[in-house]
């Protein structure tokens, strides 16, 4: 039985042609260790990752590729942003879809440093507005952090709007880009972004054990790491310089270069039209899942935009059991129960029972909805 891979808002699959051969090729030719030594194959490791720096920077309007540092995924991204930025005594506007990786740490600011968090909530459209983050500024906010869409109902946030009230009030902008990194045009620039953090195995298609973070030149964060960076080996502090302040440790070079393939990829098939790829199997999903009875889809219908993912349950049975069912009878790969945002799921009125969720690739086609819609019919029907 092929298998129908609907869980890429995890981690996509399969990657695009080019990215497992190049990781071959580090391997076999020139696995050494970049920013260490000055031989040849040192350098040619170097080389490749500052490649994929340049061309991620291409890719989000970032001007110096040097303010973008590599992590391994976006959670280690998001932990350096919040914990590396906020002081104590500060507030933070969010939201109240963020997944877990931007709530515990905030949580964890909020135990150990007095920090305030606002989570700000949708209206009744299910969308997030600007006057409603207006609102909860205070004289101490200096951090907005949210999410560029929820990995839950795939609503998108108004990041550009919020960009500018940011910037209008002096507060710096943190955008957690896990779900719309490759999916949706993020210029840091125009969208007045001042840190961005982003995982290469989602829609960058890179390989997992690949993420990173763009902070702006201006904004000087404390390492969360300190170690050995291949620069001023002299010194016993961590050095200022950029990214070396922020990459103690040998980068993943291996990783590194099949994102660059990925992204390379994401960059030729075109970040919108790679998005509008996605809505169009969205939408066919939200209406044929709709057309079943028993089956409840959560999030806003399919006249509002979102990224591509679609959560949804069948009346009286276990979120948990339908994704077995699809995976064992159907072939059909999706995530189900709880997805990392607790808040999320209040918001979405799922707390109680979790959520099937099926997530969507450059690579998956309009049969492939038509196969989990056929699926998720025959089962509401078994369970009737
Ligand atoms: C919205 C959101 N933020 C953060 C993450 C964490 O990403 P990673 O697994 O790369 O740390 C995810 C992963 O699913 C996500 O969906």
């Amino acid at each position: 039985m092929a298998i129908i891979y609907l869980d890429n808002a995890a981690s996509t699959w399969p990657k695009p042609p080019g990215v497992k051969e190049k990781m071959a090729e580090v391997i076999e030719d020139f696995a050494a260790n970049p920013g260490r030594g000055g031989h040849a194959l040192a350098m040619k490791a170097s080389k490749t990752v500052f490649r994929t720096r340049v061309q991620l920077s291409r890719l989000f309007g970032i001007q110096n590729p040097n303010n973008l540092f590599f992590y391994l995924n976006a959670t280690q991204a998001l932990n350096q942003a919040i914990k590396g930025f906020l002081k104590e005594g500060d507030h933070v506007i969010s939201s109240s879809v963020e997944h877990n990786s931007v709530r515990r740490p905030l949580e964890y600011m909020s135990k150990t440093k007095q920090v305030e968090v606002t989570y700000v909530e949708p209206r009744g459209d299910q969308l997030f507005h600007r006057e409603d983050f207006v609102q909860a500024i205070r004289p101490n906010t200096r951090l907005v952090a949210i999410s560029h869409a929820s990995n839950l109902t795939g609503v998108i946030l108004p990041v550009a709007e919020l960009g500018e009230m940011a910037k209008q009030h002096g507060i710096t902008f943190l955008v957690d880009a896990s779900q719309t990194a490759g999916v949706l045009p993020i210029h840091v620039e125009e969208m007045k972004i001042d840190m961005l953090a982003f995982p290469g195995h989602k829609g960058l298609y890179g390989p997992q054990g690949t993420g990173g973070l763009y902070v702006h030149g201006d904004i000087d964060l404390e390492p969360l790491i300190h170690g050995g960076t291949g620069s001023q080996s002299e010194a016993i502090e961590q050095p200022t310089t950029r990214p070396d302040r922020y990459e103690s440790g040998t980068v993943n070079t291996v990783g590194l270069a099949g994102l660059l393939e990925g992204v390379s990829y994401v960059m030729e098939k075109g970040v919108e039209d790679i998005g509008q790829h996605e809505w169009e199997l969205v939408k066919k999903t939200i209406v044929g899942l709709g057309k079943v009875a028993g089956v409840t889809v959560y999030g806003p219908g399919s006249e509002t935009k979102r990224v591509g993912v679609v959560s949804f349950n069948i009346q009286g049975v276990d979120a948990s059991e339908v994704s077995f069912i699809l995976d064992q009878q159907y072939g059909i790969a999706t995530r189900a129960g709880y997805h990392c945002t607790p808040l999320g799921h209040q918001t979405a009125g799922t707390e109680q029972t979790g959520a099937v969720r099926a997530s969507y690739g450059i690579f998956n086609t309009e049969k492939d909805v038509e196969i989990l819609i056929e699926a998720v019919s025959e089962i509401a029907a078994a369970f009737r």
